[in-house]
């Protein structure tokens, strides 16, 4: 179970209005007791902080706003003493513009980095090809000194490194041997899926996604990544128990199998993101299908992961809510950490944290600014963790770096967690029993009831215990009536209490009701 931390948004520890290293670590107990086994923090290196960190300007240092490097190694001393893991974040198609590789790229055709980007001079006066950046431009900026466009998939204070060049692999793996030498257990892959460009770069061909007028076959997902994929697994198994967790990236509605295929049979990407279930509507039928053909495509020597939220994507609990959000989110989470594959839950998912209304004023991520107001941009999804109903939500002492969600005099975590049955609470518990009931981990996950009228219902089983997890996805009292004749107990529910117990799966189901069951007679 991995924590994704969002440095900036945690905890502010020396009132600057940012979240900083020194501000994880004093609240480090709220972590230690969530019972989860890793965090991932999101960049905290050097940056000038166009792209909230994912522009990087030095990879062997913190940025100040987030503390120093003996911040960073206090808290990894920490989490390791607790046995928490850290997953630091690597961006390696990009770097900052203010890196001093680009500085040095950009300043002559002939220096010693000319070719540790993508330069072109164009054709006929026009940008070299038709490829998009993120920000639906043309992803080729001109630079005046070098008299040539470079690429950038992302912002032009983003530019893409040429991969195809030795010498731009062996600076990125150094800077992740140095990372690991310090220990940290980890590394989640930006956009790894985006590194190696076609040589020639030709055209993308036209398409008609929503999302993307072309279809992205000459930069993304290109041979050469996969290869680049196992030789940063080899990098990752030459040290003890680490692992590489990737985003690939891909437009909704997801796509597991380009995914899945990152794993390279066991040879690749520890885990990899596919982000089909986060893009779904809450609709128990979707759900179990999507769930299906991703397990469908995991290879056998492959683990899945599951993620509902992240600081890309609005919180989904509350993107599909509306008064029911409390039981929706009690759903999912009991959904994320019954499911077989690795759970991600992103900061504040815990609590019930909302997705902020933040006027044009206050937005700071680029993305919000370009597409504003068509598209709001991700910054709904990064306010500051709401720890109590004092000023700032108890984050800072000073006014935060995004907006404090008004919301935070309720939804906070003092108030939960003095609460026996709060939200968080309930988060905790299903972290228990996840720990505690191997089934759930390492069972067999078996499919029931497929959707039928809302409902979600699915074994997790191995040779000690059989568990059986039943999700009503809709809000109306709904009749589960499915032959499996046995003894159940409840293990746990939103509903129900450990006194009941059932002799077949024929169970009245309340609205949103999420329950574990657990067969009578096996072994625990
Ligand atoms: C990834 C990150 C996102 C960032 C982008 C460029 O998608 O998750 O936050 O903007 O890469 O680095
Ligand atoms: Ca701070």
């Amino acid at each position: 179970m991995i924590y994704q931390i969002y440095p900036r948004s945690f905890f502010d520890a020396n009132d600057d209005g940012i979240g900083d290293l020194p501000g994880i670590i004093k609240k480090f107990d709220y972590i230690v007791d969530l019972g989860i086994d890793a965090i991932w923090l999101s960049p905290i290196y050097m940056s000038p902080m166009h792209d909230c960190g994912y522009d990087i300007s030095d990879y062997y240092n913190i940025a100040p706003c987030f503390g120093t490097l003996e911040d960073f190694k206090t808290l990894l001393a920490i989490a390791h003493s607790n046995n928490i893991k850290v997953i630091m974040d690597m961006v390696l198609n990009h770097t900052s513009h203010v890196h001093p590789w680009f500085i040095e790229s950009s300043s002559s055709k002939d220096n010693d980095k000319s070719d540790w980007y993508i330069w072109h001079d164009g054709k006929k006066g026009k940008k070299p090809n038709n490829w998009k950046s993120a920000y639906l431009e043309s992803a080729w900026e001109w630079n005046q000194i070098r008299q040539q466009y470079y690429l950038h998939s992302f912002l032009k204070e983003q530019p893409d490194l040429n991969w195809h060049n030795p010498k731009v692999k062996e600076a990125m793996f150094n800077i992740m041997r140095y990372w690991l030498d310090i220990g940290v257990d980890g590394f989640r892959l930006d956009v790894i899926n985006y590194c190696y460009k076609d040589r020639r770069l030709r055209n993308n061909p036209f398409s008609i996604n929503p999302f993307s007028e072309q279809t992205e076959k000459y930069n993304r997902n290109r041979p050469e990544n996969y290869v680049l994929v196992k030789e940063i697994r080899e990098l990752i198994d030459s040290y003890d128990n680490r692992m590489v967790v990737g985003e690939v990236f891909s437009y909704p509605p997801g796509n597991p199998e380009l995914s899945a295929s990152y794993l390279l049979d066991g040879k690749g990407l520890n885990l990899s993101f596919d982000f089909s279930l986060l893009y779904q509507p809450f609709n128990a039928r979707k759900f179990y299908q999507c769930i299906k053909r991703w397990y469908n495509t995991i290879p056998k020597t492959g683990w899945p992961c599951n993620v509902l939220s992240n600081h890309d994507q609005p919180r989904y609990g509350d993107k599909h809510s509306n008064d029911d959000s409390d039981s929706i989110n009690r759903l999912l989470a009991l959904l994320l950490l019954t499911l077989w594959g690795t759970p991600f839950i992103y900061y504040g998912e815990e609590i019930g944290m909302k997705n902020s209304t933040i006027p044009l004023k206050n937005i700071v991520d680029p993305a919000g600014k370009r597409f504003w107001p068509i598209y709001k941009g991700r910054d709904r999804a990064r306010t500051p963790m709401q720890w109590s109903d004092e000023a700032n939500a108890g984050f800072s002492n000073f006014a935060s770096w995004l907006p404090i969600d008004s919301n935070y005099r309720t939804i906070n975590v003092k108030n939960q967690i003095k609460d026996r049955y709060s939200l968080l609470n309930f988060f905790k518990d299903c972290i228990r029993l996840r720990k505690k009931h191997s089934a759930l981990t390492c069972g067999l996950w078996e499919p029931l009831v497929k959707g039928k009228h809302g409902i979600l219902v699915y074994l997790r089983k191995n040779d000690y215990e059989t568990l059986c997890i039943i999700l009503n996805f809709t809000n109306s009292p709904t009749l589960l009536n499915y032959r499996y004749e046995a003894q159940w107990k409840v293990l746990y529910s939103t509903h129900r209490s450990r006194f009941e117990h059932f002799a077949d799966l024929r169970i009245q189901c309340y609205p949103y009701e999420a329950t574990i069951l657990q067969k009578v007679g096996d072994l625990t």
